[in-house]
């Protein structure tokens, strides 16, 4: 069957560089003659019904900006059969023939069940700032969320350094740590917490699990004890938000040091502001790819980047858990501190 008019749509967490993604999906897309219903706030928008034709200048002036025009939100309903049906129906009454994703984990377990059940082209295009797509390299929003954090982390060693104390700085990423390694080696930081890594919080000395990788709070406490005897005047610890909060961790390292700490927690500024150079031309790559795929009949599956290759990856892949390896960096954070 020949594709004639497809969907496209943002879902799950917003990240910097959708609009780019949606501007490569509508633009390469109509150059290739076929028309695009753009589809507003996601699953729920594909439910409800909240569909728009785009065109070529639809999607002008956008590259430049955070968030997502077309809104995103995160849809529980599109995960039974009743949601499915309606979206389904909706697809049919505006005979669209296909659809692009632009989203995460969660986003493309959606797509995937839904092109189970009814075998609708599907293709996703991966954006996140949690890196946690599997068998891929990086997902669109990731290269901008690291640089908004390792710029609050630049400020927060201004003042670490000047009143002499101690930050943790908890940082985004669901279940993954990519972006507190990325952040802590980047910006000079003197610990890294993440959940790839058993985190000990006991006080005692007795180290638990695989010794080579479990961070325990006795040791980091232990090294700002010491690096406080030969003059080293502060730090800054970066955890992941999966494997502990700043304000916990922040309020231990008081107890056992007796120096003082401040949390600061990052949250959403992370996920806004204008895309990096990097997010944008991935989803602009990605944006192509996604079209191409479904020119070529392609679906149930995410485009991506690997090894500096454009491929394909099966939704069934893409959402199982990502194996990050932390060793290298992680390792480098502490040799260099
Ligand atoms: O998945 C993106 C993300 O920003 C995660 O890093 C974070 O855990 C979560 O979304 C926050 O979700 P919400 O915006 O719904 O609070």
């Amino acid at each position: 069957m020949s594709i004639k008019r497809i969907a496209v749509l943002t879902t799950g967490g917003d990240a910097p560089g959708m609009n780019a993604g949606i501007r490569a999906v509508v633009r390469y897309a109509t150059y290739n003659k076929l028309e695009v219903m753009g589809v507003f706030r996601g699953y729920a928008g594909l439910i409800n019904d909240e569909v728009e034709l785009l065109n070529h200048r639809s999607v002008s002036g956008i590259i430049n900006l955070g968030g997502t025009i077309l809104k995103t939100v995160r849809c529980q309903e599109f995960h039974n059969a009743e949601g499915q049906e309606r979206a389904f129906n909706t697809l049919k009454r505006h005979s669209i023939d296909g659809i692009v994703v632009i989203g995460g984990n969660g986003s493309f377990r959606g797509a995937h069940e839904f092109y189970m059940r009814y075998k609708v082209p599907c293709i996703g295009i991966p954006a996140s700032i949690d890196n946690d797509i599997n068998g891929i390299d990086e997902t669109i929003g990731l290269d901008t969320a690291i640089n908004t954090a390792l710029s609050a982390i630049d400020n927060i060693r201004d003042t670490a350094t000047s009143m002499e104390r101690i930050f943790v700085v908890e940082v985004m990423g669901r279940e993954s740590g990519y972006i507190a390694l990325q952040v802590a080696i980047a910006g000079g930081c003197e610990d890294v917490i993440i959940p790839e890594r058993k985190f000990d919080t006991s006080t005692s000395l007795e180290c638990y699990g695989e010794p080579s990788r479990t961070i325990d709070l006795h040791s980091i406490c232990h090294g700002i004890v010491e690096g406080n005897l030969r003059g080293k005047i502060s730090w800054i610890i970066v955890v992941a938000e999966g494997a502990g909060s700043a304000f916990d961790i922040a309020r231990n390292i008081t107890e056992m040091t007796s120096l003082e700490t401040r949390p600061v927690v990052l949250g959403h500024i992370q996920r806004g502001g204008r895309p990096t150079a990097a997010s944008r031309i991935l989803a602009l790559k990605l944006g192509q790819a996604a079209v191409e795929c479904l020119l070529k009949g392609e679906s149930d599956k995410a485009v991506a980047i690997k090894d500096g290759k454009t491929l394909t990856v099966d939704f069934e892949f893409a959402v199982r858990k990502k194996y990050l390896d932390t060793d290298n960096i992680y390792n480098l954070i502490k040799v260099l501190t």
